[in-house]
């Protein structure tokens, strides 16, 4: 606590969730054009930061206009933890988040992420071990447990009594993965049970189901992760729901095609045209999801490599596309 309340940091009721591979520089830009407010990087090994790879500059990069940003490392070893907290010293970011929910395999196999919702101890150790030598506020990224939330209030107790600022959780086990519906009952659970704020994630599609987990769980904010992937216009959405009550129609296509060439474009310039495009598959992908015609379109970027190649095909997308009702 000492930490969080030398730099007096609040957290705003909506944030958008760490993506690790899709949270680079240019889709945090954009998604803060339409109303996010706070933003992670990319999860980004505390080791890796040791040896600053050109990758993982690329993830560490920042520009003055993305702010307030958290950091969040993944680790299990308190020496790489402690070096990578002094790399981020100077940093220009407002918090550092620990991931202990990871469910990849080679994350987990390695005793990162969510392996350590086993060993509450040793997770416990590593936070107080970061509390002590961070200059910013320390939180942890939990999900319910390994395979049931039976033990996650008393995990979510151990983990405040080591000094956290918040809790971010994540309302399914490793073992669902992202499938299956969010637990909103246990995330309650956790709530009612701790002092220190408790930020929500899981099946945040719009607004109304932004209003439902704090409806809910009575959490104090909410990380927007999947439903954010194509879709920035999702911050506006639940703003507006939870300010007014109101629905805002989804954009037509040419606002979507104004959004993918200007997404498209950030990319490009953060990376370069090949890596640019490269990237921006996905979000090809994602963007015309909900769309008449746009199948065999989502077929073909997979082998576009060229800027022009993929203004040919978001044309193509403008042409041929309408809005499935
Ligand atoms: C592609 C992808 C990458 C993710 N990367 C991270 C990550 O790096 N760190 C993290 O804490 N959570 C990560 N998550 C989890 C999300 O932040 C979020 O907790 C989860 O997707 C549940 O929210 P949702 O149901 O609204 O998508 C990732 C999720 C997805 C789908």
């Amino acid at each position: 606590m000492k930490n969080a309340l030398l730099s007096g940091f609040i957290f705003p009721r909506v944030i958008l969730a760490p993506l690790s591979g899709i949270s680079s520089l240019p889709f945090r830009k954009l998604n803060r054009k339409f109303g996010c407010k706070f933003a992670y990087l990319e999860m980004v090994g505390a080791r890796s930061i040791n040896y600053l790879s050109r990758r993982t500059k690329q993830m560490i990069a920042v520009d003055p206009g993305d702010r307030p940003l958290g950091v969040q490392l993944l680790g299990k070893d308190p020496d790489y933890l402690s070096q990578a907290l002094e790399k981020f010293k100077h940093f220009p970011c407002d918090l550092i988040d620990f991931n202990a929910a990871c469910p990849q395999k080679k994350v987990t196999r390695q005793g990162q992420g969510a392996a350590l919702l086993k060993e509450p101890v040793k997770l416990a150790k590593l936070l107080s071990v970061m509390v002590k030598e961070s200059l910013l506020p320390v939180t942890v990224k939990l999900r319910l447990g390994w395979d049931s939330p039976k033990g996650i209030v008393d995990l979510a107790k151990r983990v405040e009594d080591s000094g956290v600022y918040a809790v971010c959780l994540h309302g399914r086990t490793k073992m669902q993965g992202y499938s299956g519906s969010v637990d909103y009952q246990s995330i309650k659970k956790v709530k009612a049970a701790l002092t220190i704020p408790v930020i929500a994630s899981g099946d945040i599609w719009s607004g109304e189901l932004a209003k439902k987990m704090f409806d809910l769980t009575s959490c104090d904010a909410i990380t927007v992760a999947r439903g954010s992937l194509g879709n920035p216009w999702i911050f506006k959405e639940i703003n507006e729901f939870l300010a007014k009550g109101k629905v805002i129609p989804r954009p037509g296509i040419e606002e979507v095609i104004r959004v993918m060439n200007e997404h498209l474009n950030l990319s490009i310039d953060f990376y370069g045209e090949k890596a640019g495009v490269t990237k921006f598959r996905k979000f090809f992908i994602w963007y015309t999801r909900g769309f008449l015609q746009a199948k065999p379109l989502r077929i073909k970027v997979a082998v576009i490599v060229k800027h022009s190649q993929m203004l040919e095909l978001i044309d193509e997308f403008s042409a041929r596309a309408s809005r499935k009702i």
